[in-house]
């Protein structure tokens, strides 16, 4: 496989994954009523996911390539299942918590994979797209928030 069509799995890869994340933090959102911080901060990564996959779009559609139907319909069904398992845990916030987190890990190594192929392709605006800086700061800056939180 050349090198730019891999780029372009990666790519689609990214989307499916990005699509997967909206609809466990939907899920997850819908669920848990009882805690404002929490239900605020899904609120919001369900926004920037929803910017995530439009920026990704751009890099597909820039690249003459598109999102793979199939592989997107594949993620949606596995999110679904992720959010029926934690359907009757009484610690549904703190279980919430660590399937976002463990998802974000992926997310963080899924960019930099995507980063490295698309340097290595000239293409420097998909390898923008990449936000796995991002996604550590986040994940460190809720981090230092609960501990904070639950110090007081
Ligand atoms: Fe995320």
């Amino acid at each position: 496989m050349a090198a730019s069509e891999r780029l372009n799995q990666w790519l689609r890869d990214a989307h499916a994954m990005e699509t997967q994340a909206e609809q466990l933090l939907d899920g997850q959102r819908r669920r848990i009523d009882g805690d404002p911080v929490f239900s605020a901060r899904l609120e919001q990564h369900i926004e920037i996911t929803k910017t995530q996959r439009e920026r990704l779009d751009r890099c597909l559609e820039r690249r003459r390539t598109s999102a793979s139907t199939l592989k997107d319909t594949a993620a949606r069904v596995t999110a679904t299942a992720q959010n029926f398992s934690g359907f009757f845990v009484e610690d549904e916030v703190v279980k919430g918590a660590l399937a976002i987190y463990t998802f974000e890990q992926m997310a963080i190594a899924s960019y930099l994979i995507l980063e490295a192929a698309a340097k290595a392709d000239v293409d420097e605006e998909t390898a923008l797209a990449a936000p796995w800086k991002f996604i550590i700061e986040a994940l460190d800056t809720v981090v230092r928030d609960n501990a904070a939180h639950k110090s007081t």
